[in-house]
């Protein structure tokens, strides 16, 4: 009800700034890297894997998709993605010594359940949950869990249940780093306070809505918008234009950056804003290049840039600036603001933006 709403309008922009207090909490019992986070058994479980396989759905697919990155990188363990619906349904040569990872916010999702039962009858025994809910099917399915605590998540489109996931993640990705000898002392020492950080971060880059607004009164009048990222803020991009979809209505799609002179490129008018996220200035003078030939005909460039980038506004480009550069966090701090982008499109277009059209919060049927 509105008591519950505080200052709010909806959920969702409730959601996106309990950010800070949902990252503290999930980060609250943590007071050094260790498998048994993940609960009894960890380590032996941590030291009999050779790989990764990731399942999850929606936004929570896209966690996993950054974690992919952390988790090659730092912990140095071949790390595979899959859409539980997609997996479930094909055939795939399994590996007895991967631990399978499903990341959801409900624990209920049915294709992220059929997915972790057709990875163990596949001979994976290894499992474990990156969820929300401590009571969930999925939690009491899997070996291990990490249980975030976002707290009960009302609005569709899935914001600080993302955040925390990606917390978990890391959390994760620190402790196979750990068991596979990738972590000194002091890079966990390091790791520890920048994530104790975060809820600071995620504050000040919550002070920039008012910048966001005066952009979305422009996205409110398009129908169409692009999304580039690189790396770890790719799948940044995808979650970015799904949050746009969802709750705006808005086609929106999301490329890796250095794609868009392979297609994309096509679509770009007045009509087709490019939001590129995280950009460092070399790929920045490459998109702009790139847009040059476009900008005859209207393409205007909408860039998040890192604290540390030269970017500054110019002629069919605007730039909103992050308060920090936050290395392989990053990600953490630039959904936010495309959080509160489509959050802001859609309230300007009037749609229900907490129960959006045609969606659910939690799909329990496959
Ligand atoms: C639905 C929700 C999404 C969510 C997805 C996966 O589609 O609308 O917000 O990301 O399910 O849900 P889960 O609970 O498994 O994370």
């Amino acid at each position: 009800g509105a008591a519950e709403l505080g200052p709010y309008r909806h959920y969702m922009q409730k959601e996106i700034f309990e950010q800070p207090r949902a990252i503290a909490d999930t980060l609250d019992a943590v007071e050094a890297i260790t498998p048994e986070l993940f609960g009894d058994g960890a380590y032996r479980v941590f030291k009999d894997v050779d790989s990764v396989l990731i399942l999850a759905c929606g936004t929570s697919y896209y966690s996993g998709s950054v974690a992919k990155y952390w988790l090659e990188s730092i912990a140095k363990i071949p790390t595979s993605v899959e859409i539980a619906s997609e997996y479930r349904y094909r055939d795939s040569v399994p590996n007895p010594r991967t631990l399978v990872v499903t990341i959801t916010q409900s624990g209920e999702t049915a294709d992220t359940l059929a997915a972790l039962k057709h990875a163990r009858s596949l001979g994976m025994k290894h499992t474990l949950t990156i969820c929300n809910v401590a009571t969930s099917a999925m939690v009491r399915e899997c070996e291990l869990a990490y249980i975030t605590r976002a707290g009960a998540e009302i609005g569709v489109a899935s914001t600080k249940a993302f955040s925390t996931q990606l917390v978990g993640l890391f959390l994760l990705t620190l402790a196979l780093a750990q068991v596979r000898g990738h972590l000194s002392e002091q890079q966990e020492l390091a790791h520890l306070k920048a994530l104790r950080h975060l809820p600071v971060a995620v504050q000040a880059v919550l002070a920039l809505e008012p910048q966001v607004i005066a952009w979305s009164e422009i996205f409110a009048r398009k129908e169409n918008a692009l999304f580039l990222g690189r790396g770890l803020h790719y799948p940044i991009a995808l979650e970015g234009a799904l949050k746009l979809k969802e709750i705006s209505y808005i086609h929106a799609e999301a490329y890796p950056a250095g794609e868009l002179k392979h297609g994309p490129l096509a679509l770009v008018t007045a009509e087709m804003p490019v939001v590129t996220v995280a950009p460092n200035d070399a790929l920045l003078e490459k998109l702009k290049s790139n847009l040059q030939e476009v900008r005859a005909r209207g393409g205007e460039l909408f860039v998040f840039a890192d604290a540390d980038t030269h970017i500054e506004s110019g002629e069919g480009l605007l730039v909103i600036r992050m308060p920090e550069h936050y290395g392989v966090l990053s990600p953490i701090l630039h959904v936010v603001p495309l959080q509160l982008l489509a959050y802001h499109t859609a309230c300007a277009r009037g749609t229900d933006v907490d129960k959006p059209r045609n969606l659910a919060k939690s799909v329990t049927v496959e």
